[in-house]
């Protein structure tokens, strides 16, 4: 098989952006490896939709992902920041593996554990208003600025400059407009520069003096620290947002899993991987592109082409997963692939569960028979193919 058939646009089609699955599932049986029109550098480009293929494309070292060398031969009319177009997202070892070993401690059991109180109490101030009877947008309110106001915690981001570094965030995650996303990229390329040059005039110790400190010993230089800061910033803005959405919808279609939830809370922790599997934050992962000659899923991908990893489509192949397009709190769901894998595999993924955790805590402890409050059918969903989320989740608390 080493003609794939070409379909027109399938990732652009407004029915996609509400419902994906339908377009997955008819992609994967015709071939779990597709040539499709929308990839980079005016190529079309592989996506990839199988979960077997997927996990072998994670992991192989025939895709690189670094952006820069792909384009530094194309034109390309976008212009975004340095700070946030040579992230470690966008490179390849040895580089990758350097600043990695930095991100890598932010994260591990104890810290993220040192942090959930924290969490819990963002959590409670921004829901303090809530009331039963009362309507909330879920989303505005809670799952837009949990992950950033912890972000900002761990950067050390003041206060007062929260707001407009999430706005910036979420216009990064813009895909109708990249105008947009390239001037949000330069307001936070400059903020974050100048965070950091603070830190560096003004000896302390706090949460970006500890991190500055930590990249020094890492050996990375002082774009890399700034690099490092932006991608923790937006990294885990969007994606967390999505995942807790798309998780309280998935609770209220499903009345029984939510039922088991309020009932016992503790078995939420052990619900996220069925929650992340099933609406997966990232439909489509970030840039990768062939270095020489490759086969996947028996179709050939030629050297220099950009290839697509969708989790969103491999955690709902039914060769991984039996009735994939149910919500099973009982499945062994652990091996999703809404993380990645391999070396590029989510370094922020213990933060994003204690985020999601506290979220859903809150809810089914305090509001136990929440409702939507507006038809399913008329959710908006953003119009992104990277990040699946609702643009708002209207909730009647009670
Ligand atoms: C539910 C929420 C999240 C989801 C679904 C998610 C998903 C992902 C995925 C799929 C990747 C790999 C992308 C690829 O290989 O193309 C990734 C990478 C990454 N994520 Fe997350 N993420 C989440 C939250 C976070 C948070 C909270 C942080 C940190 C604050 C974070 C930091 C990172 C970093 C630094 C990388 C790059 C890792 C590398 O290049 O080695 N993420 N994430």
């Amino acid at each position: 098989m080493s003609a794939p058939r070409q379909d027109p646009d399938p990732l652009r089609d407004p029915r996609f952006f509400t419902d994906p699955y339908p377009t997955y599932d008819r992609l994967r049986e015709g071939c779990p490896v597709r040539r499709i029109p929308t990839g980079s550098g005016g190529r079309p480009a592989y996506l990839i939709t199988g979960y077997a293929e997927a996990r072998e494309a994670f992991t192989d070292p025939g895709l690189s992902k670094d952006t820069a060398r792909f384009f530094a031969d194309r034109p390309s009319d976008r212009d975004l920041h340095p700070a946030l177009s040579r992230t470690m997202l966008a490179s390849d070892p040895p580089e990758h593996t350097r600043q990695r070993r930095v991100a890598t401690p932010l994260f591990t059991t104890g810290r993220v554990r040192a942090l959930r109180p924290y969490i819990t109490r963002v959590v409670d101030r921004l829901t303090a208003a809530w009331r039963p009877g009362g309507e909330v947008d879920l989303v505005a309110e809670l799952a837009v600025p949990l992950p950033v106001t912890v972000v900002c915690e761990l950067l050390g981001v003041p206060e007062s400059d929260r707001a407009p570094l999430a706005g910036w965030s979420h216009d990064l995650f813009d895909a109708t407009d990249t105008g947009r996303v390239d001037a949000a990229s330069h307001r936070i390329g400059a903020y974050l520069t100048d965070l950091v040059g603070a830190a560096r005039a003004t000896p302390g110790d706090g949460p970006l003096h500890s991190l500055l400190r930590d990249c020094d010993e890492g050996g990375l230089d002082g774009d890399e620290a700034v690099s490092l800061a932006a991608l923790l910033l937006v990294a885990g803005h969007e994606t967390t947002t999505g995942f807790i959405g798309n998780a309280v919808l998935a609770l209220l279609r499903h009345p029984e899993a939510f039922d088991r939830l309020r009932r016992d809370p503790d078995l939420i922790p052990g619900a996220l991987d069925e929650l992340l599997r099933f609406d997966s934050p990232v439909g489509v992962a970030t840039f990768r592109y062939s270095t020489r000659d490759l086969r996947m899923g028996g179709v050939d991908i030629p050297a220099g082409f950009p290839v697509l990893i969708a989790p969103g489509a491999a955690n709902r192949d039914p060769a991984a997963f039996a009735d994939p397009h149910r919500l099973d709190l009982d499945r062994d769901a652990g091996g999703h692939l809404a993380f990645g894998h391999g070396i590029h595999r989510c370094a922020g993924a213990p933060l994003a569960r204690a985020e999601a955790e506290a979220a859903l805590r809150m809810l089914v402890t305090r509001f136990p028979d929440t409702r939507l409050a507006v038809p399913e059918q008329s959710l908006a969903w953003r119009r992104t193919r990277l990040t699946r989320g609702l643009t708002a989740l209207p909730l009647n608390l009670a």
